[in-house]
């Protein structure tokens, strides 16, 4: 790869040894991806703490040396200094208040709030949420950035025309010290462009049909391009947020584009840009019926926990959550944990709606979901969401049955304890 006199300088450890393991770990990286040279970031999103049992060890032997190991790709520990660029801390496993709630050991939520001091001190932004762009991280069209999180990653390319690849631990790492990332995948024009035609021609409206939508889109065209024609009515933050995990969970989409919505497309041939078309998908009454059958596994209707808030819920969520939980109580049987950003929970807070969760039995969870930690309330048997991707992903990571369906059907599961969803 080609690098700048400022890169070359990293790399021959001009600015300390952090910065040049950096370089090195981005040299690799680069090269082994075809990329040609490295593009400057100042927007990082990734992963920088100590919420899991297995970097116990490691920890013994100081932050820096998680830092250098988990997030350098480095055995040796290195001295880590300030972050070079804008940087925020994803979604963690743990929620710094409800660790108890959750069932985590006190020394571990103990051992991440330790974390977090050190890390935030370098300047990890403790966003602590799958969801960045929700509480102040709005990276601008055409903006370069390295993030991690395949719903946030998706959110970054196609809702705000921002340019990132879905980066990992490490490359997230180096790039919040050297404020570069290897210049390949979606930071080049010409990789955004459409690669399928999806024609919608059934109504999608409500945040589980955009759910639903993005759940059989992403099965097919996997990691392409789509671009999305028809009846998709109203978006909003919500809606695309809920639309892009789904597809970013049954496909690997990280890209797409609804002309007259998407900043990257005015129209159809503008998404397209000249690319060829490798096919054309109708989305109808039987494409939403095969999403909905896939998402919905459970037998038993009896629900003993409701997860709503994936991706990380917003206040318009929370407040719709609230009110229809105002004045009563959840099934004795039945707990519930309505996850959102701790910035937003602080707003849920001051407008009273956590203390109507709370009143009806309820939990509102920040910085963690329960496909990240691996917790769900102990004995849980049955589970209901509101979100596609929750739904794809609980089945096999706590190997639990789960029904899919709108906010609404999945509080009234809290409220009954019982599963009354069903396709309309
Ligand atoms: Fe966020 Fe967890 Fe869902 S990271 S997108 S709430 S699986």
């Amino acid at each position: 790869m080609k690098l700048t006199e400022a890169e070359k300088a990293m790399y021959d450890g001009q600015q300390g040894p952090a910065k040049q393991k950096a370089m090195d770990l981005l040299m690799r990286y680069g090269e082994a991806l075809g990329a040609e040279r490295l593009v400057e970031v100042n927007n990082v999103a990734g992963a920088f703490n100590a919420s899991t049992p297995s970097v116990r060890e490691l920890v013994k032997k100081g932050f820096d040396a998680v830092f250098s190991e988990l997030n350098l790709d480095s055995q040796e520990v290195v001295k880590i200094p300030h972050m070079a660029v804008n940087t925020c801390q994803l979604i963690t496993g743990i929620d710094n208040d409800n660790w108890r709630i959750q069932g985590i050991p006190e020394d571990l939520a103990e051992q991440q709030k330790n974390a977090e001091k050190h890390f935030g001190a370098l300047g990890i932004n403790m966003f602590a949420t799958c969801t960045p762009y929700q509480v102040g991280n709005v990276p601008v069209k055409g903006e370069h950035c390295a993030w991690m999180e395949s719903s946030a990653v998706i959110y970054c390319n196609g809702v705000l025309g921002a340019r990132t690849n879905t980066e990992g631990k490490e490359s997230t790492g180096a790039a919040a010290l050297t404020g570069r990332i290897p210049y390949w995948g979606y930071h080049i024009p010409e990789n955004r462009r459409g690669t399928h035609l999806v024609e919608v021609d059934i109504d999608v409206n409500d945040i589980m049909d955009y759910g639903l939508l993005g759940y059989w889109m992403g099965e097919i065209v996997q990691e392409d391009v789509p671009v999305l024609t028809g009846k998709i009515r109203n978006p909003s933050l919500i809606k695309l947020k809920h639309f892009g995990a789904a597809a970013a969970s049954s496909g690997g989409v990280e890209m797409y584009h609804i002309p007259g919505i998407t900043p990257e497309a005015r129209d159809v041939e503008e998404a397209f840009s000249g690319r060829k078309m490798v096919e054309k998908l109708r989305y109808g009454p039987a494409e939403r019926k095969l999403a909905y059958d896939r998402l919905n596994c459970a037998d038993n209707r009896d629900v003993d926990f409701v997860m709503l808030g994936c991706p990380h819920n917003a206040i318009e969520q929370v407040a719709r959550i609230a009110l229809q939980l105002e004045g009563k109580k959840l099934s004795s049987k039945t707990q519930m944990w309505v996850h959102t950003p701790r910035a937003l929970r602080e707003v849920a807070e001051r407008n009273g709606y956590v203390k109507m969760i709370n009143d009806a039995g309820g939990v509102v969870m920040s910085d963690t979901c329960p496909a990240i930690s691996r917790y769900a309330p102990k004995g849980t048997k049955v589970i209901a969401t509101d979100s596609a991707k929750q739904a794809h992903y609980l089945p096999a990571i706590l190997n639990l049955p789960v029904w899919f369906g709108t906010v609404e059907e999945c509080v009234e599961a809290g409220l009954t304890g019982n599963w009354n969803g069903g396709l309309k």
